[in-house]
C-alpha cells in the first residue's frame, strides 16, 4: 500500500477577517475552521496531517491539539514556502503528499478520495482539483493546452486578458509524488510579489515535459476559500444545510430546515421532530421520537426517547424518557430530570436531580436539590440554597406535597410524604408525614 501524507496550510493571517482571532479557529457550525480541512485530509489519507502555522500558532495548536502535527512558517513567503516548511519532517516519510488549504471547509474527504487515487493511478508527478464557476474571479486561472493537458496556474493578479477570462480556477488541493514536490519546492521561481507559489510547481512539471493530471468538482461551493466574514457567513450557511440535510435523511424531521442549528458534534434519534428556531449545540444527544422547539436552545444535554421541550432553554442537563419542559423552563448545568418528570412554565433547575414522575408547573427555582418520585413542587417554590456565602443542600425525598410560594431555606430535608403549607418559610427540617405551615413554618400535625 502506498503512503499519503497530507499538509494543511494555515500559516497566513486572514487580514480581511478583521480578527484577533486567527483565521482558521473561526468557528463554523461550531466546530473551528481548521477542523474541517483535518477531518477530510485524515479521512482520505488515513494519517494525520501537517499543519502549517505562523500567524497565532500558539493559539491553534493549543485549539487543535494532537489532531495534527505542526510545523511553523515564521514569515509567510507563500504557498511555496510555506508546504516547504514541512521537507524536513515528511521528506522520505511517504510515498505521496496531500496538500490543501486550512480556509477551505467545504472541501469533501470524498473529492480529495478521488484526487488522491487518480494520482496513485497516474505516473505524472501530481494531480490537481479544479473547479469550473465563473463565481471565483480571484482565483489562479488553469491553463490547458490544445490537447487539454493542464500547462499553467496563473494567479489572477497575473494573468493576461484572455487568461483572466478563463472560468477553470484553482480551488487549491494537490496530490504530489512525494520525491518530485520536495524536490520541485526547491527550484520555485520568486513571483512578481516576492512570494514562492505553490502553483508554480505546475509550470515546472510541464516545463519538465511531466504530464499534469486534474480532478474537476461538480459543486463550486466545495471551491469556497474564507477571507472575509461574508464568506465565513456563507460557507456557515452550505455547512448547515448539509448537516440538516444528513439529518432528513437519517429519520429527523425539520419542520423548516432554514431556521434549524445543529452543530456537527450533535446525535439526533430517529422520528424526533425540530421545530422552527431550534439551535441544538455541543455535546448533545437526543433520543428517538421526541419533540423540540419551537424557539428553543440545547446545549451539552441528553435528552432520552419520546421528550417534548418547548420554547426553552437547556444547558449542561440530562432528562430520561418522557420528560416535558417548558414553555420558557431554563434547565442549567448538573440539572437531571428522570423518567416522566413535568416542567412546566418559568422554572429553573441547576444541579438538581428531580425523580420519576415529579411536577414543577409554575415559577419555581430549584437548586442544589435532591428531590424524589411523584414530588408535587406547588406555584412559586425556591429553594433558598445561598445565604451569600456558601451554596446548601435541599432534599425533599418521595412523595412529598410542597405548597404553593413556599421558601424552603437550604440545609434542609423534607421527609418522604411531608407537606408544606402555602406561603411557608421552611427553615428546619420537616419529619416525614408531617404538615409544616406559617412563617417560619411549624409543624402543626401528622398527616399520617
Ligand atoms: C491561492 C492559490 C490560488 C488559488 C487560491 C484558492 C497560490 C499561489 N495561489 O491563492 O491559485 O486559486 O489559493 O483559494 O497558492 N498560506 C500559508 N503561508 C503563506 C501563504 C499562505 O500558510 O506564506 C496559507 C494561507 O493561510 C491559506 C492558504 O495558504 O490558508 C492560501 O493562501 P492565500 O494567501 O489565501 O492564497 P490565495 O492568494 O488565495
Ligand atoms: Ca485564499
Amino acid at each position: 500500500m502506498p503512503t499519503i501524507a497530507s499538509v494543511i496550510l494555515a500559516a497566513g493571517q486572514g487580514t480581511r477577517l478583521k480578527s484577533k482571532l486567527p483565521k482558521v479557529l473561526h468557528p463554523l457550525v461550531g466546530q473551528p475552521m481548521a477542523q474541517y480541512a483535518i477531518d477530510a485530509a485524515r479521512g482520505a489519507t488515513g494519517q494525520a496531517p501537517v499543519l502549517v502555522v505562523g500567524h497565532g500558532a500558539e493559539q491553534v495548536r493549543t485549539t487543535l491539539g494532537d489532531q495534527a502535527t505542526y510545523v511553523t512558517q515564521a514569515e509567510q513567503l507563500g504557498t511555496g514556502h510555506a508546504v516547504q516548511q514541512a521537507a524536513p519532517l515528511l521528506t522520505g516519510q511517504s510515498d505521496y503528499v496531500l496538500v490543501t488549504y486550512g480556509d477551505m471547509p467545504l472541501l469533501r474527504e470524498a473529492t480529495l478520495r478521488t484526487l488522491v487515487e487518480k494520482q496513485l493511478a497516474h505516473s505524472g508527478p501530481l494531480t490537481m482539483l479544479t473547479v469550473i464557476s465563473p463565481r471565483y474571479r480571484d482565483f489562479g486561472r488553469i491553463v490547458r493546452d490544445a490537447q487539454g493537458n493542464v500547462c499553467a496556474i496563473v494567479e489572477a493578479a497575473q494573468a493576461t486578458p484572455e487568461e483572466f477570462a478563463l472560468t477553470e480556477v484553482n480551488p487549491g488541493a494537490y496530490c504530489f509524488q512525494a520525491t518530485w514536490l520536495w524536490d520541485a519546492l526547491q527550484r520555485i521561481p520568486l513571483s512578481p510579489k516576492g512570494e514562492y507559489y505553490l502553483t508554480d510547481v505546475i509550470g515546472l512539471a510541464v516545463a519538465a515535459g511531466l504530464s499534469v493530471a486534474s480532478v474537476t468538482t461538480s459543486d463550486e461551493n466545495e471551491a469556497i476559500g474564507v477571507n472575509n466574514r461574508v464568506q465565513l457567513a456563507q460557507t456557515e450557511a452550505v455547512l448547515r444545510q448539509r448537516l440538516n440535510e444528513h439529518w432528513m435523511l437519517e429519520g429527523v424531521t425539520l419542520i423548516d430546515p432554514a431556521t434549524t442549528y445543529i452543530e456537527a458534534s450533535v446525535r439526533i434519534g430517529r422520528d424526533t421532530v425540530l421545530a422552527p428556531n431550534t439551535h441544538l449545540q455541543g455535546q448533545t444527544v437526543i433520543g428517538e421520537g421526541c419533540v423540540i422547539g419551537p424557539n428553543t436552545i440545547v446545549r451539552d444535554t441528553v435528552i432520552g426517547n419520546d421528550c417534548h421541550i418547548e420554547c426553552s432553554v437547556v444547558e449542561g442537563a440530562v432528562l430520561a424518557e418522557e420528560v416535558e419542559v417548558g414553555p420558557f423552563a431554563h434547565l442549567r448545568k448538573g440539572a437531571r430530570l428522570e423518567r416522566g418528570v413535568h416542567m412546566g412554565n418559568f422554572g429553573e433547575i441547576k444541579n438538581s436531580t428531580l425523580g420519576p414522575g415529579t411536577k414543577m408547573g409554575h415559577f419555581s427555582y430549584i437548586g442544589d436539590a435532591t428531590i424524589g418520585a411523584e414530588v408535587n413542587i406547588g406555584a412559586g417554590t425556591i429553594t433558598c440554597n445561598y445565604d451569600g456565602v456558601k451554596k446548601h443542600k435541599t432534599v425533599i425525598e418521595d412523595g412529598v406535597f410542597v405548597g404553593s410560594d413556599s421558601m424552603l431555606v437550604a440545609p434542609i430535608t423534607l421527609g418522604a410524604g411531608a407537606r408544606t403549607g402555602a406561603g411557608s418559610v421552611v427553615t428546619k427540617d420537616v419529619p416525614a408525614d408531617a404538615l409544616a405551615v406559617g412563617v417560619p413554618a411549624r409543624v402543626i400535625r401528622k398527616t399520617k
